[in-house]
């Protein structure tokens, strides 16, 4: 199917309102506007760079059996499907059968890929079946996570690889005049998520469940522009939308912040920077 197919699915599934929990819906709600917001997020050239580098860390064999933990709309799922080819398979695993919709579209035709409802903490996959186990900015929404390792290691075979990603929400830098409210925007942003600064604890918290850990890399989104087809973008739009009553930020302050944000851009001194952390492992 053609990524413009996979866009009307997505627009056509946001308007029916079947979007709406996408990523938990007590942490961040998922309406027809923020279901576009992602299908064009994911697509900018930062988050296309981003997947890039996760590629090239995995460095996926012809042949690997493969699972996506919270696949979404399977991007990365796709280009894993690329690498491994015909002769391996990729499992997506995600709870949300409108983003499964989607990643079995994005998939087509490749009978490699199979894709299954389900949860990090519960993964329909036997044990010791996967080479590969692959989790992109998900983890971070999952509350157990010394649980969700186990569940990894029991999916994982002998020496299998594991590559997780998720965003340090402090490493934010974000040029604002008013740097009280912008902090404030930022506490309540955090909410949307159960653990914002996941990333700095992986790596010991990996090794307590029993796995080898073979590396630590940092993935940083640059902005320097603020045009559309960007990451800072697009994610401004979902904050604005999510802070206001959370954290005492009200609707106002979440206006006055984005038009803050855009103004530096009017000024030609927009600057935006947030990073993700990848950590590479193997199962005992
Ligand atoms: C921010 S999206 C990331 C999607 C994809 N991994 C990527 O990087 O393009 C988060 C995804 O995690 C899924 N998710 C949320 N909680 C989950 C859980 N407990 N187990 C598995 N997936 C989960 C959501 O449904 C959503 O598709």
């Amino acid at each position: 199917m053609t990524e413009s197919a996979v866009r009307a699915i997505a627009t056509g599934l946001a308007r029916a309102g079947q979007l709406s929990s996408v990523v938990g819906v007590a942490m961040l709600e998922f309406d027809e506007a923020a279901a576009r917001n992602l299908d064009r997020t994911y697509a900018t050239p930062d988050i296309v760079a981003q997947r890039a580098a996760v590629l090239a860390l995995l460095d996926l064999q012809p042949g690997e059996r493969v699972v996506d933990i919270g696949s979404g709309p399977g991007y990365l799922l796709a280009s894993m499907a690329d690498a491994v080819g015909p002769g391996g398979t990729v499992h997506g695993v995600d709870p949300s059968p409108p983003m499964n919709g989607l990643a079995q579209a994005r998939a087509g035709d490749r009978d490699w890929v199979h894709i299954t409802e389900g949860d990090a903490l519960a993964l329909p996959l036997p044990g010791r079946s996967v080479d590969v186990a692959v989790s992109t900015q998900v983890y971070e929404y999952v509350a157990d996570i010394p649980a969700a390792l186990a569940e990894l290691r029991r999916v994982l075979r002998p020496g299998g690889r594991v590559l997780l990603l998720d965003t340090d929400w402090d490493s934010v830098v974000w040029h604002v005049t008013d740097r009280a409210r912008h902090a404030r925007v930022m506490a309540a942003w955090e909410e949307h998520l159960a653990h914002p600064r996941l990333p700095r604890t992986l790596a010991g918290l990996l090794r307590r469940a029993g796995f080898t850990v073979n590396g630590q890399h940092v993935i940083p989104l640059f902005n320097p522009e603020l045009h559309e087809d960007t990451y800072s973008a697009n994610i401004m739009q979902l904050i604005a939308r999510f802070v206001p009553g959370r954290q005492g930020v009200t609707a106002e302050d979440a206006q006055g912040w984005s038009a803050d944000v855009r103004a530096r851009a009017a000024e030609g001194e927009y600057f935006f920077s947030v990073n993700r952390y990848c950590v590479l492992a193997a199962a005992p």
